[in-house]
């Protein structure tokens, strides 16, 4: 038996027979060679006889993609592998891979007409014709053929036999036994792949294949469990998509026969890893399937840590938490992700890589604040641990008023209203106020002027975005003016409205600072005056 797994990608052909997953030829064609760059030992490129558009993305591939053998699919009908063989002419090293199915509920659905027999028996005869025609005729044109008994897994494994004695003593090289339904469960599909090769005893040149389903979430592991059962090509698509609930992923069968070698007798692969995540992506792309984050392997999560626990193992050592090095399959190493499950460890490790020393003295502080933000956003990025840093803790605890309660209600037909509840600090009591604007800032403006009986005049108002991502935090800068003295104001949230109030609570806070010392000032001078018997006045 050899010792070498062929990995025969179906990303093109099954791949792309998922619901809304069709590609152009020229996508495709991107495809394929990306394949190749993987190194995958086989590219099922299409079924030319389904679609011009078939015909004519495997033929190019045929054409221009080099390195894998390039195959077609095929009915085991005439005009089918005549058109299969013909789109495959401009290759070097093709195959033809070959279909019937063999299982009593596909005979009866697609057999019941009389001409193929009146009774199973009858039918079951044909298909063993048909099969052995179609394999002899694809000989004709390769010596690669393969045949596959669709939905070997409910097939019963006495008949399944006869028909892979048949294919094989017609020719075929490789003989494949798709769980078409994704019904088996791994010691199941192990088995048959045992017994049949059991009856058959087959010669030393034939390759048994798994071609695995997803509808119970079992198509990795069948296919693992196929390949501890003799099976020596595994027939997968990347990201697992496919037919229904996909394929076998392509990247989780490696990964594991990989990671796991010497479960599975150490049989060499030659996917060249660190591709797996660039592919990915890329069949993502072209499919408009996004990559779950938590995909196994290729996931923007995969090699992510954002536990206390898990980044403080990780730091120390990455084997605590990592079975494979994600730089092996082209993902970035270390990925410690910040949010509200991350510890001191991991942030302070990560400002240190920043090159932010924190003093230690500070580090309660920023770590409280950090928690804080990451209540708010999901994720921590630099740019927002940068700013924590840089900023000054909290609020300024000499700031009169301070903004307890905010409500903002706005509609497509409504005018937008808002409500603040301000508490003044000097006299310990409770503003409300309640306003409508053009629009929600300007509503909580008023909202804010009514509560505080403010005298002042908006200058200018800005916003902008200082951190990435749809929770982005928002920056918010107010200058007011009061009696020709202008005031600035500036304020950070997720939440923009909030943002806007800090920002223009902030600036009035500096103006009602600014007449307290001036006030101050007036008095002690008023004082000076009175001593001096008011002669400087
Ligand atoms: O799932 C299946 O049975 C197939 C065959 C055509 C191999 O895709
Ligand atoms: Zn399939």
């Amino acid at each position: 038996m050899s010792d070498r797994i062929i990995i025969f990608d179906t990303t093109l052909r099954d791949g792309e027979q998922a619901p809304g997953a069709s590609m152009t030829i020229d996508e495709k064609l991107r495809i394929a060679h990306q394949l190749a760059r993987l190194n995958v030992d086989v590219i099922e490129a299409g079924f030319p006889i389904s679609s011009p558009a078939q015909f004519e993305a495997v033929q190019r591939i045929a054409a221009e993609v080099e390195g894998p053998v390039i195959c077609a699919l095929a009915r085991a009908r005439e005009e089918d592998i005549r058109a299969a063989a013909e789109a495959l002419k401009p290759g070097k090293r093709t195959r033809i891979h070959t279909f019937i199915a063999t299982s009593d509920i596909h005979i009866d659905a697609k057999f019941g007409d009389e001409r193929y027999g009146r009774t199973l028996a009858e039918k079951r005869r044909t298909i063993l014709r048909l099969a052995e025609e179609a394999v002899r005729l694809a000989r004709t044109f390769t010596d690669d053929v393969e045949f596959s008994a669709e939905d070997a897994g409910r097939t019963d494994v006495g008949y399944l036999a006869e028909v892979v004695q048949v294919a094989i003593e017609a020719g075929a090289t490789t003989i494949n036994l798709p769980d078409t339904t994704g019904y088996c469960v791994p010691d199941e599909y192990a088995a048959m792949f045992r017994e049949v090769i059991r009856r058959v005893q087959p010669p030393p040149h034939v390759i048994f294949s798994a071609h695995c389903h997803d509808d119970l979430g079992l198509a990795v592991a069948n296919s693992l469990a196929a390949v501890q059962a003799g099976v020596r090509q595994i027939e997968c698509t990347i990201n697992g998509i496919g037919e229904r609930a996909g394929n076998a992923a392509l990247e989780e069968v490696v990964m594991a026969l990989k990671v796991r070698g010497e479960r599975f007798g150490r049989l060499q692969v030659n996917i060249v890893t660190q591709h797996l995540t660039e592919t990915s992506r890329m069949v993502s792309m072209a499919t408009g399937f996004p990559v779950p984050p938590n995909k196994a392997i290729v996931g923007r999560n995969a090699f992510s840590h954002e536990a206390g626990i898990h980044q403080h193992g990780v730091l120390r050592r990455r084997d605590t938490y990592e079975i494979m090095r994600a730089e092996d399959v082209g993902q970035e190493p270390e990925q410690i992700r910040l949010g509200r499950h991350s510890g001191r460890h991991g942030l302070f490790s990560r400002l240190a890589k920043l090159g932010i020393e924190v003093p230690e003295e500070r580090k309660e502080e920023v770590y409280r604040r950090f928690l804080a933000l990451a209540d708010l956003k999901k994720e921590i990025y630099d740019e927002d641990l940068r700013r924590l840093v840089a900023e000054q803790p909290d609020e300024n605890p000499e700031a009169l008023y301070q903004l307890m309660e905010m409500h903002v209600a706005t509609g497509t037909h409504r005018a937008p209203e808002a409500e603040v509840q301000i508490l003044n600090r000097a006299t310990n009591t409770l503003h409300i106020g309640r306003a409508t604007g053009d629009g929600p800032v300007n509503a909580i403006y008023k909202a804010i002027d009514q509560a505080v009986g403010a005298a002042h005049e908006l200058v200018s108002y800005e916003l902008r975005s200082v951190t990435e991502g749809a929770d982005a935090v928002g920056e918010v800068t107010v200058v007011i003016d009061f009696n020709g003295t202008r005031f600035t104001g500036v304020a950070r949230h997720t939440d923009v409205l909030r943002a806007s109030a800090d920002a223009y609570l902030e600036a009035i806070n500096q103006l009602e600072q600014y007449r307290a010392d001036r006030e101050s000032v007036t008095f002690v001078r008023a004082g000076i005056m009175q001593s001096f018997g008011g002669a400087a006045a």
